[in-house]
């Protein structure tokens, strides 16, 4: 099997409940942190840690993503006109960025079917998957600190944060020894754990390393409520005939795809902002919290 992480696929299907009203006809993938939409955060990450090749499922009301990624021709051509080369400069950048290619999940049964859509793009090879509400703001891209934690093991790879006190049974959690700082060897997962159950503090978030033997696990996946297949069910069944690691990545993660997560991460990127973190730190300095 390869040992080089080329390829990353970005599920993109799910219908964003938690963020109704404002995707009901409009991807939540597409909602912006500033000025820039959640998966263009994440193809950047990709790009940023050596991915090559993209594969992103979508669904109905999707196309945004691809147009977004497409050449704009008129738009190009207008800034073009009037001279705004840095604003075109910007635009054309956003689709030169990789190769992406799309493929429909035609119904949101869930994460687990949302990545077997990615069988035939990912064939023999090593993938990433990476969640794009799932936002990571680090030093090191997140990606690139798990393909270096797969090429060390050559095994799947999947990231996790520490999450202190009973926050902790919002998430899945493993159930893991630290076999050198910051990487642990998995025993097993938990979905969703009372504080009391949970295994560790090490909450499992939104990019994963998988091997092509993730494929036949998500076959073999029974269904669960809503006929959904869950990716942590499939990773359990592999985890019984494979070897299986988490990182604890370095960084700050947002959960972009809430409403309060969102919140937050605007506020946090939007103060690191060149351009806008000044002016805006003033406005929030000057606000009553109290009134
Ligand atoms: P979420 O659990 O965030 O689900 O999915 P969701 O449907 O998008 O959002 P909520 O919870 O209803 O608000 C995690 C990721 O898996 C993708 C989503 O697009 C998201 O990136 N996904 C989920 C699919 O692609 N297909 C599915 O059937 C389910």
């Amino acid at each position: 099997m390869a040992n080089k992480i080329r390829k990353a696929v970005f599920p993109a299907a799910g219908l964003g409940t938690r963020f109704l009203p404002a995707t009901k006809s409009s991807p939540k993938e597409m909602l912006p942190l500033v000025d820039k939409p959640l998966i263009q955060y994440a193809v950047e990450e990709a790009v940023a840690s050596g991915i090559e090749s993209i594969l992103i499922i979508t669904g109905r009301d999707k196309s945004a993503i691809e147009n977004h990624f497409d050449i704009s021709f008129e738009l190009e051509q207008l800034l073009k006109e009037r001279g705004k080369d840095e604003m075109f400069a910007q635009v054309r950048a956003v689709s030169d960025i990789a190769k992406i290619s799309y493929t429909r999940q035609k119904q949101a049964l869930g994460l687990g079917h949302a990545i077997y859509q990615a069988k035939d793009f990912a064939g023999n090879e090593p993938f990433a998957a990476l969640l794009a509400d799932d936002i990571v703001d680090s030093e090191k891209p997140a990606l690139k600190q798990m393909i270096e934690v797969f090429e060390k093991y050559n095994a799947p790879v999947i990231a996790t944060m520490q999450v202190d006190g009973e926050a902790i049974s919002r998430f899945g959690v493993i159930d893991a020894d630290e076999v050198e700082p910051g990487v642990y060897k998995i025993n097993d997962m938990v979905e969703k754990p009372a504080y009391a159950d949970a295994p560790s503090d090490l909450a499992i978030i939104g990019r994963y390393i998988f091997t092509p033997d993730i494929f036949e696990a998500i076959e073999q996946t029974t269904p669960g409520s809503g006929g959904e297949i869950q990716i942590t069910d499939a990773m359990r069944l592999l985890l019984k005939k494979r070897p299986f690691y988490a990182v604890k990545l370095e960084g700050t993660r947002h959960d972009a795809g809430d409403k309060l997560g969102f919140l937050i991460a605007t506020v946090e990127l939007a103060l690191k902002r060149e351009d806008l973190g000044d002016e805006f730190r003033n406005y929030l300095k000057s606000l009553d919290l109290n009134a």
